[in-house]
């Protein structure tokens, strides 16, 4: 093999994923383990045991998966400790866990609007989105950094660079009062997210970890004809992405092939934000 394609490898090293269980989060683990690597499914979704053994099923690798509330700072450093039990060492953390409320109206409002958003439910979404890759990041990061070594990947999105269009959701029939959006957490814990990523990849920059971010595009997963119609007109590609489209990235940007980046935001996007 070339010596550039050697660099993808993540031949043995350790990756913690968060929301590992979700529908990106599998993808994440199995770039991660198709390149050589053990993944570690962290979530909250029982079946997580389930989704890890399936991925050490079909790559031939140890992937484990853990019951982990990655609110909470104790329950986060007590599997930690317990991945360095199994393990013995941890190379990548992958911050992907986001609530992501679905754009739904009820019958007389549409909870998701601005102007009733409950406090309850934008502590939820903040405190997962962002708190969560904040105290992982401080747990696992500051591990990283006694040891001199690491790589920190936050999981974005178009919405972290662009508003939402919330005529994408609107539905002709509804009132204004009950016309569903897309979430102003959504927006705010991804712009955080950009700002996490910048903050720890100069603080740790001394410590050889390096942190990136990605803004993935929406995964086309069935959704709506009339949604998938008037997405596709935002995006100079045409359509939404594939599931896997994401993998290669994620590989790129864990292994020694993007040595050189910290800091980032790589964009894939179907060009959308460009328009
Ligand atoms: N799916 C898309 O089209 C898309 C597009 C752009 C960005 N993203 C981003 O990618 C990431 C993954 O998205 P997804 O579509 O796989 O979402 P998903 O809802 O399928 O997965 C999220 C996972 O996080 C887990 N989780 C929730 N709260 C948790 C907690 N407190 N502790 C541990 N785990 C918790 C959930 O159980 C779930 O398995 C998110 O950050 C999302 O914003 C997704």
């Amino acid at each position: 093999m070339k010596n550039s394609l050697k660099k993808f490898s993540l031949e043995n090293r350790v990756a913690i994923i968060t929301g590992g269980a979700g529908l990106l989060g599998v993808q994440h683990a199995e770039a991660i383990a198709e390149a050589g690597g053990i993944p570690v499914l962290w979530d909250i979704n029982k079946d997580v045991s389930k989704v890890a053994a399936k991925i050490s099923r079909d790559y031939k690798v140890s992937s484990l998966g853990m019951i982990v509330d990655i609110t909470n700072h104790e329950s986060i450093e007590k599997i930690f400790y317990q991945v360095l039990d199994k393990v013995g060492r941890i190379d990548i953390l992958i911050n992907n866990a986001a609530n992501d409320p679905k754009v739904k109206s009820s019958k007389h409002i549409s909870w998701s609007r601005f102007e009733n958003y409950t406090l309850d439910q934008w502590n939820k979404d903040i405190a997962v989105g962002l708190t969560g890759a904040f105290l992982c990041s401080q747990v696992i990061g500051n591990f990283m950094a006694e040891k001199n070594n690491g790589v920190i990947l936050n999981i974005s999105s178009d919405l972290s660079i662009i508003s939402p269009d919330q005529r994408l959701y609107k539905k002709e029939e509804l009132k204004e009062s009950k016309q569903p959006v897309k979430p102003v957490t959504y927006s705010v814990v991804k712009h955080g997210l950009t700002g996490l990523t910048r903050y720890l990849s100069t603080y740790w920059a001394d410590k050889n970890i390096r942190v990136n971010s990605i803004s993935p595009g929406g995964v086309y997963t069935d959704q709506p004809d009339e949604f998938v119609k008037k997405i596709t007109k935002l995006i100079p590609l045409g359509r939404m992405a594939n599931l896997d489209e994401y993998k290669a990235a994620i590989i790129f940007l864990c292994s020694d092939t993007s040595s050189y980046m910290t800091g980032s935001n790589l964009v894939i996007d179907g060009g959308r934000s460009i328009w």
